[in-house]
């Protein structure tokens, strides 16, 4: 959707939109480890992400970010957030623009899908870069669902960014539906 795969060492790369992201494809990416993100310790539990977009390298598959529209309250608002997550880069291959290119892509469509913002979770040595990539961090807290019912303070770092030039964020603390993404 985005263009077609690099097959070639010497082409740039490209995103693609993926029909399917698997542990297998995760795995590709970061290896067969049990923590490939750094958030084991957190406890959590994760939605899976609906929408992916992936780089291949020599037909394999180097870099993904994953989107999911979600519902949630910001303040006293009902409205709806683009959640992105799984953003992954092969270690071999960082440093190189890969995760801006794929979110980038990501973003992409998640402005064609209605929702002002998307939203993201990350571990706080991981801030600087997306603040280097046009995010910004929230500091109201930040509510999301666990299994059993439970609500609980995301305990990582989120991270913003508008979708659209008018886009303006709600005040007050911040409540997913669901659990994260
Ligand atoms: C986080 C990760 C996706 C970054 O991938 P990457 O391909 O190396 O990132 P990029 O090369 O696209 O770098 C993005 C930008 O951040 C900048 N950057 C990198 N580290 C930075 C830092 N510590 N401080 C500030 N900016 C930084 C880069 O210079 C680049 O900006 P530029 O394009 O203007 O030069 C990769 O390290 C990874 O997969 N980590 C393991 C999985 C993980 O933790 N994912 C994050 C889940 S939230």
């Amino acid at each position: 959707m985005f263009g077609i795969s690099a097959n070639q060492p010497s082409a740039a790369p490209t995103v693609t939109r993926l029909a399917r992201y698997t542990k297998a494809d995760l795995e590709e990416i970061l290896g067969t480890g049990d923590d490939p993100f750094g958030v084991a310790g957190t406890g959590l539990t994760w939605l899976p992400k609906e929408d992916h977009f992936g780089v291949r390298l020599d037909g394999r598959l180097v870099a993904h970010a994953g989107l999911l529209r979600m519902p949630v309250a910001i303040g006293d608002v009902e409205t709806e957030v683009m959640g992105v997550g799984g953003v992954a880069v092969a270690p071999d291959v960082r440093g190189r623009g890969l995760a801006r290119l794929v979110l980038a892509a990501a973003l992409d469509h998640a402005r064609t899908q209605g929702p002002e913002h998307a939203l993201l979770f990350c571990r706080p040595p991981l801030v600087p870069l997306y603040q280097r990539l046009g995010w910004h961090p929230l500091d109201t807290e930040v509510l999301v669902e666990q299994p059993g019912s439970a609500l609980v303070t995301m305990p990582l770092r989120t991270m913003v960014t508008p979708l659209h030039d008018t886009a303006r964020l709600p005040a007050g603390r911040v409540r997913l539906y669901s659990l994260p993404m």
